[in-house]
Formats: structure tokens, sequence, C-alpha cells
């Protein structure tokens, strides 16, 4: 599905990451872990166009998307939901949510309105709201609809909770396992290792621009002491 390979990048004259290496294969969960700074983001950007790599190499699908637009990379079926969230303030959540379904991949199974609206019940409550006006983890939900509304083969989510009350969190959650069993591949940045563990198949973490560790569960569990050091909890 996702494939990076000594993935190296910069802003401007400041390398950021130095060899950043990941895969995640069909239907599978994997979390990318990591200290602030570290560059979890910038591995998200340089994987979807929006920076340049100086140096490795992107694949989807098995086919190198390294130097494609963002557009381009977008439609080979990668859906982002931004660190942030960014959604568009001063439209409507529906207006969000169809805002990108235009270019999007065709499916057997397209995510539709009702389907969003059954996975978040609040976004229909909503629904004719500008999503400015929207809580954090209102907005979360609507980012992830619409990140969905494009079909994508592959759901990547930069901070995943950051910031929202425990509830919501656990909808969040809920909403992220129900997705993995219905075979959603998902790439997943949070800090909630336990949540983690229990959710994804295999992780990785990354120090300073560089790929550190990378394992399972019971790797995890095996390497309890090191991997905590790196997260830093
Ligand atoms: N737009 C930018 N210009 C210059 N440096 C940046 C920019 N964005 C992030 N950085 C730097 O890149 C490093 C990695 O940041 P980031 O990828 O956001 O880390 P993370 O997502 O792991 O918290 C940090 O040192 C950060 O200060
Ligand atoms: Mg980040």
């Amino acid at each position: 599905m996702l494939n990076v390979e000594n993935l190296q990048a910069a802003y401007g004259q400041s390398q950021v990451l130095f060899d950043i290496s990941l895969r995640v294969g069909d239907g599978e969960l994997v979390s990318l872990m990591g200290r602030n700074g570290m560059g979890k983001t910038t591995t998200i950007r340089t994987i979807m166009g929006l920076l340049g790599a100086k140096g490795g190499q992107v694949s989807i699908n098995d086919r190198p998307v390294t130097g494609l637009a963002p557009e381009r990379i977008a439609r080979l079926g990668v859906g982002l939901v931004p660190e942030g969230r960014q959604v568009f303030p001063t439209l409507t959540v529906r207006e969000n949510l169809v805002a990108t379904a235009a270019n999007r991949l065709k499916r057997a199974d397209p995510w539709t309105l009702e389907r969003i609206y059954t996975l978040f019940p609040r976004m229909r409550e909503r629904a004719g709201q500008a999503a400015g006006t929207l809580s954090g983890g209102e907005q979360q939900m609507l980012a992830i609809g619409r990140a969905l509304m494009t079909n994508p083969r592959l759901l990547i989510l930069d901070e995943a909770t950051e910031g929202l009350a425990p509830v919501i969190r656990q909808e969040i959650w809920q909403v992220v396992a129900k997705l993995r069993a219905e075979g959603q591949s998902i790439l997943l940045i949070d800090k909630n290792l336990a949540v983690l563990k229990r959710l994804a198949d295999r992780h990785y973490i990354i120090e300073k621009g560089r790929t550190v560790w990378s394992g399972d569960g019971a790797a995890l569990d095996r390497d309890q002491a090191e991997v905590r050091g790196y997260v830093g909890i």
C-alpha cells in the first residue's frame, strides 16, 4: 500500500528528515510515534507531496510517487486528516464533506454523506452549520469524514486525538477501530501508547528525522524501556 524508504526532506537549508523508512500493508493499521518536533508531520507532508523529498523514495501500491503533485498523490488514494484539522471554516459541514468528492477514487462501496452521518451522528445534526463554529472534537470528526469521502485506500491521521476531551477521544478511537475492522488501511499518529498498542498491527518510532524503532505489540512489550525513552513517557 505505502512504502517509504530512506526518506530525506528539508525546509530550505534545514534538513529535518534524514532516514525515514516505514510500510503500511493492505488493511493494516500502523502507528507512527515520537516526541514533538521529531519529524512526524514532516514525514506525512513529504509522503503527500506537500514538501519535496531530498532523497529516498515513497511508493503507493508499488508506484513511485516522489516528485508528483499533491493532488495526484491524493488521487492515488491517500486521504489525510491533517494536524490541526484544517476544515474549511466558512463552509458548512455538508459542504466540507462534498468539497473533495468530485475528484475522488471510484470504488464498489463508495463513502456517502449518509454513511458519514451514520459514523458520526453529530455531523448530521450539524450539517448546515459553518465548520468554524464547531468544537475541536467535531472539527476532527468532520476532518475524518472529509478524508473518507475521497474513498481513500490509505487514511492518514496526523495527531488523531490531540487536544480533545476524553469522551470525544473515545468516540474517535471507536471509529478508528471500526474502520480498521472494515479493512481500511490506516497510518496513525498519536501520543496514546496504550491505545495505539491495542489498535495497531505494527508501530514505528521516529527520533530526529530517523526511524529508530519498529515492531509489533509483542516487540513493544519486550522493548518497553527503550520505547518509553523515545516517546517520552
Ligand atoms: N515550516 C517549517 N519550516 C521550518 N522548520 C519546520 C517547519 N515545520 C516544522 N519544522 C521543524 O521540523 C522539525 C520536525 O517538525 P514536525 O515534523 O512538525 O514534528 P512532529 O510532527 O514530530 O512534532 C522541527 O524541528 C520543526 O521545528
Ligand atoms: Mg506533528
